[in-house]
């Protein structure tokens, strides 16, 4: 794997993203890797190797076995509560902050569920597949933070008799019709998209990465590893994102 400072492509992304007024980033569970969380497609370590998805993050599987499913998301949330933002997740923050002081943006958009963008900084994050930090009460709709919920047995429940659960995207749901708002009017008026730790397989958030390269914006991706994008994007920058987002900023900044 080349370094940041071996990669080709970096001076010219980071020429781009300094003459950017609005830019849209992607981002997935490899951001959030160097933080110890894990992610889902990576063989061997990849949550999906070991745990089945449709017994344990299908809408179905909540249905039919609320204990197991809350249990598990349960235990997820434990290692997002003891993980900390990483560089990467830091560096894009600043450069949220130096686009809107410079007038112009960068739009946070994440299907992870974990809240490190925003304890990294980043304001405004749109979170595509909700949130672990927040469960909701499957009867009433109200929502509550982790911190106040009762996990002393399994599933948690509201006052109002109903299961907690987590505020997330499982298999067979809906997103929430904001973040889908806020997401395609954040790549409809970006003129630099990025992408960074997805496997870009899971649509719709995949289909963003499309949208950009139909409206002609330049597009870049940061993944240690190729993906289904890799050939279509302009600048793929290979390495992990806590070192290249930090080394991009650094050069843009030059
Ligand atoms: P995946 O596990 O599918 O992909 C993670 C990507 O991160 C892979 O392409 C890795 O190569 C890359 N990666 C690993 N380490 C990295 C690092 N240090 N820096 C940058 N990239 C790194 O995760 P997602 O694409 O986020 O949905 O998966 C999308 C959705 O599928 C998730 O939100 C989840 C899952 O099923 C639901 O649970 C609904």
């Amino acid at each position: 794997m080349a370094t940041p400072t071996e990669n080709p492509q970096l001076d010219k992304a980071a020429g781009l993203l300094r003459l950017a007024r609005r830019i849209a980033v992607l981002t997935g569970a490899g951001i959030s890797a160097e933080s110890g969380i894990e992610t889902f497609r990576q063989p061997r370590t990849g949550l999906w190797a070991r745990y089945d998805p449709m017994e344990l993050a299908h809408v179905d599987a909540l249905a039919r076995d609320p204990k197991t499913v809350t249990e598990w998301y349960h235990w997820r949330f434990s290692k997002c509560a003891d993980a900390r933002p990483n560089p990467g997740h830091e560096a894009l923050a600043k450069l949220q902050k130096l686009k809107r002081d410079a007038g112009g943006d960068v739009d946070v958009l994440t299907q992870n569920i974990d809240g490190l963008h925003q304890a990294g900084g980043a304001e405004d994050v749109v979170e595509l597949h909700g949130s672990i930090l927040r469960w909701r009460c499957q009867k009433a709709g109200a929502m509550r933070p982790i911190h106040e919920v009762d996990f002393s047995s399994f599933p948690p429940t509201s006052e109002a008799g109903g299961v907690l659960r987590p505020d997330i995207v499982l298999f067979g749901e809906m997103l929430p019709t904001g973040a889908l708002e806020a997401a395609e009017r954040a790549v409809m008026s970006c003129d630099v998209f990025m992408t960074i730790g997805t496997s870009a397989v899971v649509y719709p958030a995949a289909g963003y990465i499309d949208l950009a390269i139909s409206r002609g914006v330049p597009t870049v991706e940061i993944n240690p590893d190729a993906t289904p994008m890799t050939g279509s994007v302009t600048h793929a920058l290979r390495g992990p994102s806590g070192a290249v987002l930090p080394e991009l900023l650094r050069r843009m900044r030059d």
